[in-house]
């Protein structure tokens, strides 16, 4: 639809590379909200009305009960507020679907209660989206594949950053801060992720867990075929094809270990709060304060979007974020004086971890955060340069900043193509 130019407006999250380069030409306006909150948006008509809504699905009664495929988004709501339903019937995902998913739409306030799920696999809801069947104007029949992304292998680069993460939690667990049974975690999108999780996961001084997440994917998979994950909230299942037709012919082993939801219901503050949830996202950058940008590239370029990791960084019990501490063959670097783009403030940010180590900011202030962050996690290439840049920035103020330079490493990318030519003499003047 992004090549055919048939979109005008879109929300919220996709990965989609036609998507990003339309919506960087600006073809495309793109509002990159919070997963959690496009229910609640759609339902409070900021986005106009929906007029119709098209619901892929792997089973669809008489009676009107569509049973969804790999994902839970906001299917709720739009088949509830739509005038009309289309329903896509498709035979690439198995009716064994049928029963992984919690279908649960809350109240609007003030009739809101709270949302029932004290431990990740608590169903609250039905199995199926239960509408009227006059609104089903339509079944249209296909047999059409996810366009699922694929991974990047695991690296010794992706396994190191995976190891940092274990050590700290396994230290975490050791002073008591993690109890013994440990906690939910939940991990972010993308290739980076997807590799630290399954080095999390293979680490044994981690006892298996459980997940609270928005995406589930490759793997988490393995890991639960291995017992290291015992069991998987999440809004979709974000894996291979071959991956998820492995689910379907297992489903009398899966079914019991995963469960599909709404994205309001996965992504839930109120219930990531409350469970204590582990949050392990992804940044492109992080300054020398703990800002995150999780979705701008050189501040203006759309990457992806904040998805879900904004509804977990603010609401985790612990939240962390991992990016390899270099970028570009080493021309970008990860930790930069200040962030291009802001999604994820300090105030929320607890960890950042590269494959150089882990800077631990809870209980920091600002200046005591700059000196963990350039010491244990930024590359060695520039671990100089930011010192450099801490002693132009000063020492009396509560953040210190040399304003003028503090995107000194950005401008230089574009001038020079390489953040490490930087002169911080220029703005010294
Ligand atoms: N400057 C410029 N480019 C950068 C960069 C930086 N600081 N850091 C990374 N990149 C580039 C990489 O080189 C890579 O480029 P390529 O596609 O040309 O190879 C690209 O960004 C993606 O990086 P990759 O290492 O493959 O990371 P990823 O697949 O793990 O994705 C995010 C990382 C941050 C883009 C992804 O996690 C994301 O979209 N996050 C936001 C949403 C989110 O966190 N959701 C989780 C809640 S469910």
């Amino acid at each position: 639809m992004s090549r055919a130019k048939a979109i005008r407006y879109r929300a919220p999250y996709t990965t989609n590379s036609d998507f990003r380069k339309a919506v960087n030409n600006g073809e495309i306006a793109y509002n990159d909200i919070h997963l959690s909150q496009m229910a609640q948006e759609v339902r409070y008509g900021f986005m106009g009305k929906v007029n119709i809504a098209i619901i892929e699905a792997c089973e669809v009664t008489p009676d009107g009960k569509i049973y969804l495929t790999a994902a839970g988004g906001i299917a709720p709501t739009v088949c509830r507020l739509a005038d009309k339903i289309i329903v896509e019937l498709n035979s690439a995902h198995s009716k064994n679907m049928m029963g992984m998913h919690d279908v649960y739409e809350p109240l609007d306030p003030p009739y809101r209660r709270e949302i029932p799920i004290y431990k990740p696999s608590d169903r609250i809801g039905t199995p199926y989206i239960q509408v009227d069947p006059n609104k089903i104007v339509g079944v249209v029949e296909t047999n059409w594949p996810d366009e699922a992304r694929s991974f990047a292998e695991a690296d010794p680069l992706t396994d190191k950053i995976g190891q940092n993460v274990a050590d700290f939690l396994a230290a975490d667990m050791k002073r008591g801060i993690i109890p013994s049974t440990f906690l939910p975690l939940q991990s972010g999108v993308g290739n980076i992720a997807n590799a630290v999780l399954g080095a999390l996961g293979r680490d044994n001084t981690i006892p298996a867990f459980e997940m609270y997440t928005e995406v589930i994917q490759n793997s988490v998979i393995g890991l639960i075929r291995e017992g290291r994950v015992k069991f998987g909230s999440a809004c979709s299942l974000t894996v291979t094809n071959d991956c998820l037709q492995s689910i379907y012919d297992d489903m009398d082993f899966f079914r019991d270990k995963l469960v599909l939801r709404p994205s309001e219901i996965s992504n839930s503050p109120e219930v990531v709060r409350r469970m204590g949830v582990i949050s392990i996202n992804t940044a492109i950058e992080t300054d020398l304060y703990g800002n995150v940008n999780s979705t701008h590239i050189g501040g203006t370029k759309m990457m992806n979007g904040i998805g879900g990791s904004g509804d977990f960084t603010r609401n985790a019990y612990i939240s962390i974020f991992t990016c390899p501490s270099v970028a570009k063959e080493g021309k970008i670097s990860a930790i930069v004086p200040m962030v291009s783009h802001l999604d994820h403030s300090e105030h929320s940010v607890n960890i950042i971890i590269t494959e150089q180590g882990i800077a631990d900011l809870r209980g920091k202030s600002p200046k005591e955060r700059a000196q963990a962050i350039i010491e244990n996690c930024a590359h060695p290439d520039y671990k100089q340069l930011l010192w450099d840049y801490l002693k132009l920035a000063g020492s009396k103020a509560q953040t210190p900043h040399c304003i003028q330079a503090a995107l000194g490493m950005h401008a230089e990318l574009a001038k020079s193509g390489d953040m490490r030519n930087v002169n911080w003499a220029e703005y010294a003047k």
